[in-house]
């Protein structure tokens, strides 16, 4: 596991603090990321009604995942991350959907050497795991997961990002001042600032090769990337002649 990928991973395998993390994620009315779950899910249905494969890495409690199986009832789901407490806590939110669902442990920057094959995802999804990450690794977690993608297959990354200064002071004064009043802290993990821009994610993600990346939703720090791999090409027609 590269260096930068290993410490971003090495917190999250201590069973208490993976518990404490969770336990303190917003539900219900305060989650604020269950409407770009819904909007990925939305957008990915409209020209991909059925997909088979669909791939969260980094994927924690699997709540991403689980808006996406119960979108797709037909769609097979397999959870990768590095953590083995998350690994527990992932396999009891997803235990309704039995075997649809594969666990595997592994490194977000290389989900080739879980076992993932090339190609063989309908969807790819990510969130709140990339930010860890900046530079060559996020370059390289960008190209590992759009390999994944069959062709014309759709990658979503729910992330955080890091805005200009002014901004960042805006978003952090406003959402402190919106969170609930019994609102649980989550406890505190590294993080290399400054995170990347949302111009350094759609770069890279573009450069992976998904080319129509784009950002469906956005608010305060967090980014819903989206994009479709591009379709395989038409075979070539032999009986037509050359121009
Ligand atoms: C903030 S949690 C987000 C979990 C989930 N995606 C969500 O949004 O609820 C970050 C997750 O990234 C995982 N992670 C961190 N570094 C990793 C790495 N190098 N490879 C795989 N997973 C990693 C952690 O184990 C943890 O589950």
């Amino acid at each position: 596991m590269p260096e930068q990928s290993r410490s971003a991973a090495a917190v999250w395998s201590e069973p208490g603090f993976a518990a404490a993390w969770a336990g303190a994620d917003p539900a219900g009315e305060h989650d604020l990321l269950a409407l770009p779950r819904r909007i990925a899910a939305r957008l990915i249905a409209a020209e991909l009604p059925a997909p088979r494969v669909v791939v969260d890495i980094a994927a924690g409690p699997g709540g991403f995942l689980e808006v996406l199986l119960d979108a797709f009832p037909g769609a097979r789901g397999i959870w990768l991350d590095a953590s083995a407490p998350m690994r527990e806590l992932a396999g009891e939110r997803l235990a309704r959907f039995g075997d649809r669902v594969d666990f595997r442990l592994g490194d977000m920057v290389d989900p080739a050497a879980a076992g993932l094959a090339e190609g063989g995802a309908d969807v790819v999804l990510s969130s709140r795991a990339s930010h860890h990450l900046s530079g060559g690794e996020l370059r390289a977690f960008y190209r590992g997961a759009a390999a994944l993608l069959a062709p014309g297959g759709w990658f979503a990354n729910l992330d955080h990002i890091g805005p200009v200064d002014a901004w960042d002071r805006r978003y952090r004064a406003v959402r402190r001042a919106m969170a609930p009043a019994n609102r649980q802290a989550a406890p505190p993990h590294h993080h290399d600032y400054p995170l990347a821009g949302a111009a350094e994610h759609l770069d890279a993600l573009r450069s992976a090769g998904v080319l129509d990346a784009d950002i469906a939703w956005k608010a305060f720090f967090t980014c819903l990337f989206i994009g479709r791999a591009a379709p395989a090409q038409p075979a070539a027609d032999p009986t037509r002649p050359h121009p």
